[in-house]
């Protein structure tokens, strides 16, 4: 296939709202647990209208699905929507939220049950393995002061306690107990680091105040969501599953999709593993560092938490390319594993584009949301390198579209002033 590159059109004034997660922070069900790094309710639904399909016949997927944004709007319209999720914890947020069948005077009695057994004064007993996590002599900083942790924990027990019951509200009390669990901590999300606050050591709090934020949240929030959440004709919680997109897409039936929406992580070479490291211990979704690992192992290869050895080199000229511009700077590499990280991204996502030739219909359409990434100055154009991908692998592209220019922090070396975060539009061919 010889390589077109597409027309960047400047879509940055319908998309750069579209492609932050900030119009989602207040909206119904997306509050429970307010998505970083996802886009908005808007962007699905701008792209589900562009399609010239009755909306309910379409068959969509998100293979990356965070915080299920794209099976949720697809639900809210009535189309169905597999979406695939690595992460449990953020499983359990798209869990959470596809889930219908909640009763508002049952989740109240619930909360008082909760309520009850805190006031009781209920005491946890799990062992959460992190070193971090609290004061040691061995330490310099810590996650949590103890009587905050030991807190946080009782209302994990209450809520395993009360669930056993009424296990369909256990996912949505975890996620809502995992949306305090940040705030009452001594760092703060920048970005998908985690970073102490400014004079952490000093601000405690009482058991009192965290049992009823975490309440307060349960009644002020979620409830008030549940009151006015109704049931649609479709459940894409059914077409949900936690694990390893890479594997489980071998799972969808041939020439059955008509469209993919989905934003891979970026090649920024952090792990969400660590930006939900504290849900992901406190809520027992891992339990030692083996676990950790496993989990990263099965996260698509956009950081250097992992060593990968002997990958293929995907197909992209552009890729090749770059890759030579980087060596030069090889003295420089604050990890070896850098190169490898890139080559395994791109490979992932060929991967990916080729399993999907077969999962898509005739004109089945895929749009991805990405951003470009810089190393050492040099520019790694993901979306051109996609597009190269795509087309050798038989599809047509139809357009990159500029979402928005997003600024580079204090480059340490060269000039790279704002990097492109753009949707690729890609047509499979009958
Ligand atoms: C950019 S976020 C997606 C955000 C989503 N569009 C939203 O609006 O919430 C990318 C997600 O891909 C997940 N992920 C990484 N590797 C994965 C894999 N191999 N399979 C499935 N999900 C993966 C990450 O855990 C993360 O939640």
């Amino acid at each position: 296939m010889t390589y077109n590159a597409a027309k960047i059109i400047d879509w940055s004034q319908n998309y750069s709202n579209f492609v932050s997660a900030n119009r989602n922070k207040v909206k119904s069900i997306n509050r429970w647990y307010p998505i970083l790094e996802g886009y908005s309710n808007a962007f699905v639904e701008s792209v589900v209208s562009e399609q010239g399909i009755n909306q309910s016949d379409l068959v969509c997927l998100d293979p990356f699905s965070g915080g299920g944004t794209t099976p949720l709007v697809a639900q809210n319209i009535g189309a169905k929507c597999y979406s695939f999720e690595v992460s449990p914890f953020m499983s359990q947020v798209c869990r959470a939220k596809l889930r219908q069948d909640y009763h508002p005077q049952e989740f109240q009695m619930i909360v008082d049950l909760i309520r009850d057994l805190l006031e009781k004064g209920i005491q946890h007993d799990f062992q959460v393995g992190l070193k971090t996590l609290t004061k040691k002599t061995s330490l310099k900083k810590w996650l949590y002061h103890k009587t905050t942790y030991t807190s946080l924990l009782n209302i994990r027990k209450a809520i395993d306690i009360i669930t056993t019951e009424y296990p369909k509200y256990h996912d949505i009390l975890y996620v809502t107990l995992g949306s305090i669990l940040v705030n009452f901590s001594n760092v703060y999300r920048d970005g998908k680091a985690l970073r102490y606050r400014d004079n952490w050591n000093k601000k405690t709090y009482k058991k009192k105040q965290i049992y009823e934020a975490f309440l307060d949240k349960c009644l002020n929030s979620v409830l008030l969501d549940i009151n006015s959440l109704k049931a649609g004709n479709i459940s894409n919680l059914e077409y949900f599953s936690n694990g390893d997109c890479r594997q489980l897409i071998d799972n969808l039936e041939n020439d059955h999709l008509d469209l993919v929406i989905t934003s891979p992580p970026y090649l920024n070479s952090r792990d969400y593993t660590d930006s939900h490291m504290i849900e992901l211990w406190m809520l027992g979704h891992v339990n030692n560092y083996d676990e950790v690992r496993t989990l990263r192992k099965k996260t698509m290869r956009s950081h250097v938490q992992i060593k990968w050895e002997d990958i293929p080199l995907p197909k992209s000229k552009i890729l090749q390319n770059r890759l030579i511009d980087i060596m030069v700077f090889e003295d420089k590499f604050w990890n070896k594993s850098i190169p490898n990280m890139i080559i395994g991204y791109f490979s992932d996502i060929e991967d990916l584009l080729f399993k999907l030739k077969f999962k898509l219909k005739g004109n089945g359409k895929i749009y991805i949301n990405v951003a470009n990434s810089s190393y050492f100055g040099v520019v790694i154009e993901t979306d051109r390198i996609i597009e190269e991908l795509a087309i050798n692998l038989g599809y047509i592209v139809k357009e990159i579209r500029l979402a928005r220019k997003i600024k580079t922090s204090s480059q340490q070396y060269g000039e790279v002033k704002w990097l492109r975060e753009s949707v690729i539009v890609i047509e499979n061919t009958p």
